[in-house]
């Protein structure tokens, strides 16, 4: 089988049975603190839900940048000459170390919902920016230690660090677009523009949500008393088929990690997932359910 470099990467981490055993047993383990219980709104938060956005990715800009500017501040004291910014590398440098540490602990959040590939790669990709930000920690305490006077003893952890960062943000690439992790599974959805029928209104039953193919698209309905809702079918966090959730009143959740989405306005009403469904709007003519769209991820239609 050709593979390109990047499949090949993804394959060796995800046949590794040292990695994928690790990475499983870790996720167990946040599986049984996050899941559930009083730290799931801990979860929420670090997924991004209540920012409608996936936070990590957000995270992860910061120590990239301030990181940058460290390594051109040393660069200008150690080649150029330019004297007493060592406070300045410490600025920078501390700042990219606490974005790292909160860009890490959302990175875990999103990674314990993720598929055995995605599992392994980026139970690696952890494991380097845990690395890198152990190394700048470590060149902090040294320029700290002496008085903030910058050398090269301190300069060579953080130059390390810096590599060893670069490598954990290519992977954190492959994770999102080659894997696919945390991607709106919903982004290139449409449906049709006029009222298009459906199913007969007697052939769907109460409370019981089903999935219809309208048009090419996957829409849930599911009708409440004389009262039917349509969204998108399709859990926007990874894909699973939402007419196999579980039906709270008005909220359907996804049966794969239980985020919540609401049938009012597919909107997101608890993670891991970000991004709400597609939404149609629904009428009853002829004894038909009749759908069409109301809103979708792209305000303007590519089709
Ligand atoms: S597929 Fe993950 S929450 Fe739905």
């Amino acid at each position: 089988m050709n593979r390109d470099f990047s499949e090949a990467l993804d394959a060796a981490i995800a046949h590794a049975s040292v990695i994928r055993a690790s990475a499983k047993g870790l996720q167990r383990i946040l599986n049984a603190v996050f899941l559930d219980g009083p730290f799931r709104p801990l979860k929420n938060f670090a997924n991004g839900t209540w920012l409608e956005h996936p936070l990590h990715p957000l995270l992860t800009d910061v120590p990239v940048g301030a990181w940058t500017v460290t390594l051109l501040l040393y660069i200008a004291a150690l080649f150029f000459g330019v004297n007493g910014i060592g406070i300045a590398i410490a600025l920078a440098m501390g700042l990219g170390i606490l974005a790292a540490l909160a860009a890490i602990a959302t990175g875990f959040m999103d990674w314990m919902d993720v598929d055995p590939t995605e599992l392994a790669v980026g139970f690696i990709h952890a494991l380097v920016n845990i690395t890198g930000t152990i190394l700048f920690i470590i060149a902090w305490i040294m320029l700290y230690t002496s008085q903030w006077q910058v050398s090269m003893a301190n300069f060579i952890p953080a130059l390390v660090g810096y590599l060893v960062m670069a490598l954990g943000a290519y992977l954190g690439g492959e994770l999102v677009f080659r894997l696919g992790t945390m991607i709106n599974r919903n982004a290139y959805r449409s449906g049709p523009k006029e009222f298009t029928p459906v199913v007969e209104f007697d052939d769907l039953p109460e409370n019981k949500p089903q999935r219809f193919d309208v048009k090419g698209q996957p829409v849930l309905l599911v009708r409440r008393g004389q009262r039917v809702y349509a969204i998108g079918a399709v859990c926007s966090h990874y894909g699973a088929p939402l007419e196999q959730g579980t039906l709270h009143d008005s909220i359907i959740e996804c049966p794969w990690h239980y985020s919540h989405f609401s049938l009012e306005d597919g909107s997101v009403k608890r993670g891991p997932s970000t991004a709400p469904l597609p939404l149609y709007d629904t009428d009853v003519k002829d004894g038909k359910i009749w759908v069409k769209v109301n809103r979708v991820t792209q305000a303007v239609s590519p089709h």
